[in-house]
């Protein structure tokens, strides 16, 4: 039987779709930091045999004020994990990130490539991955998830381009955009992996560049769409509190010998063909 942690956040939620009743979910009401609690739940949900964790404090600004938290859900959460699957056989698969890399070289980055997080959430991602490495398990980093449950930047952008005549966009940022139904197929089928793996559906493009392909793709299937003008602008228009990778589109070729990925521009079509029925 698989668990799914983190089962109500943008990934987590298209796994938990994906397998419909045939899979054990857990939200933030079980605390990963909490070794017991974990403990617990497994004795009380005999059977379990692979464990996927998507639950992660994700809020790559917050984490910097937020330490604490941070650590304890990304640190110390698969780190309980792995001890947890060691202790009952399971297999474990954690979600890792991007942000482990300083993003500096404009090169697309593998496995073997070194690390160097430019910002808190980034680092404590690195340590949890390390944690789950140490322990024999499988750790699979991702980038620019959309399209599962709840607010993530597609949907703010689709929004924006349906209330906004002009909208401004970043085109000093390259990464690699995942649509999450895909990750979550690619997850279910990659159960036995062990070692660190890299997943983001294929082709590189900053938010200008993604604005601009959800904004013809949204008007070739007739959804309502206002913006007259996309803008590039540089990332220093929109100052966060901390820094971010500039180039992190990182290489897949490692992954893809298990399993075949689709471009980003797919993805992003099956998500807003999902969208249609709210305009109906
Ligand atoms: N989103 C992206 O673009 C992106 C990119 C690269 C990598 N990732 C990685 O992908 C994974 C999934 O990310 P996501 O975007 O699906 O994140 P998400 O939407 O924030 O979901 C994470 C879930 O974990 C829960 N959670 C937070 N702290 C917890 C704790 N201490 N104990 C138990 N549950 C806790 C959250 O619950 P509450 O919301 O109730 O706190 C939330 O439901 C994470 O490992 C993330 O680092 C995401």
């Amino acid at each position: 039987m698989l668990w799914i942690l983190g089962a109500k956040g943008l990934l987590g939620s298209a796994l938990a779709l994906k397998c419909g009743q045939k899979a054990i979910l857990s939200g933030h009401e079980l605390e990963i930091s909490n070794f017991e609690a974990l403990r617990a739940f497994v004795g009380e949900n005999q059977g379990i045999t692979r464990i996927i964790n998507c639950a992660a404090f994700s809020q790559v600004d917050a984490a910097e004020q937020r330490r604490e938290e941070a650590y304890l859900a990304n640190v110390r959460g698969p780190e309980n994990l792995s001890l947890i699957a060691q202790e009952i056989g399971a297999d474990l698969i954690h979600i890792s990130t991007d942000y482990v890399f300083a993003g500096n070289v404009k090169k697309p980055q593998t496995e073997n490539d070194p690390v160097g997080p430019c910002n808190y959430y980034g680092q404590t991602k690195l340590e949890g991955e390390q944690k789950v490495l140490s322990f024999g398990q499988c750790v699979i980093r991702t980038s620019g998830i959309f399209g599962g449950k709840g607010n993530n930047f597609v949907s703010k952008l689709l929004h924006m381009l349906q209330t906004q005549k002009e909208v401004r966009l970043t085109d000093d940022q390259w990464g690699r955009f995942t649509y999450a139904p895909d990750l979550a197929g690619a997850l279910l089928q990659l159960g036995h992996l062990k070692g660190l793996y890299q997943y983001a559906n294929t082709g590189v493009a900053t938010k200008y560049e993604f604005g601009l392909a959800l904004r013809s793709e949204a008007l070739l299937l007739g959804l309502p769409v206002v913006t007259e003008s996309i803008i590039a602008v540089p990332s220093s228009t929109f100052p966060s509190p901390c820094k971010r990778p500039i180039y992190s589109a990182f290489d897949t070729t490692k992954i893809e010998r298990h399993v075949s990925i689709r471009s980003w521009r797919e993805g992003l079509r099956d998500y807003l063909c999902a969208q249609l029925p709210v305009y109906l």
